[in-house]
């Protein structure tokens, strides 16, 4: 059985992110989706809340799972018996950065590969940083996230002005 766990912030899942997933799902057995539960990168939803958006918007993929994780991904790879850790391409600055930490990681724990997935083309200019811009001065979010979470996107924004 081929596991891959595909690790990030989700702050929030993006169509882009959810694209990833849906391709992985397709080559992996099975993907689980970590999000990270790390207060000092100030995310604007919890883990829990992240975790939420995921599931939904994965709920009719019958071999993607969600769970928040902490400390390091080779861990939580370990955890969940996966052996494929998966990436999101969009540019080559995302390739830099990536790439340092695919080699800190397979020094972490040789076992474990990092695959690189290219974004789909009509998704690389999105971030859940653009998501929380727009979403900040309640512009049109239904480009950028799955249909399921905008409401509980703009809500958050709406309290937390
Ligand atoms: O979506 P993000 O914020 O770019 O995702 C970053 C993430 C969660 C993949 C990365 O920060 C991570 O793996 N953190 C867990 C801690 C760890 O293993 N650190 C060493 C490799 S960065």
């Amino acid at each position: 059985m081929r596991i891959a766990v595909y690790p990030g912030s989700f702050d929030p899942l993006t169509n882009g992110h959810l694209n990833i997933i849906k391709r992985a799902s397709r080559l992996y057995d099975k993907v689980i989706v970590g999000v990270l539960d790390n207060s000092s990168k100030n995310p604007i939803f919890t883990a829990e809340e992240r975790k939420e958006m995921i599931d939904k918007a994965v709920a009719d993929i019958k071999n993607v799972s969600c769970y928040a994780f902490s400390g390091l991904l080779v861990d939580f790879a370990k955890q969940n018996n996966a052996t494929v850790i998966i990436k999101g391409l969009r540019t080559v600055a995302d390739f830099e950065y990536e790439f340092q930490i695919a080699l800190l990681n397979k020094a972490l724990n040789p076992e474990y590969e990092t695959v690189f997935m290219m974004t789909d083309s009509k998704y690389s200019y999105i971030s859940s940083s653009v998501v929380k811009e727009v979403a900040k001065y309640q512009g049109e979010l239904g480009d950028f996230v799955p249909i399921c979470n905008i409401e509980k996107i703009k809500t958050k924004f709406k309290n937390i002005k």
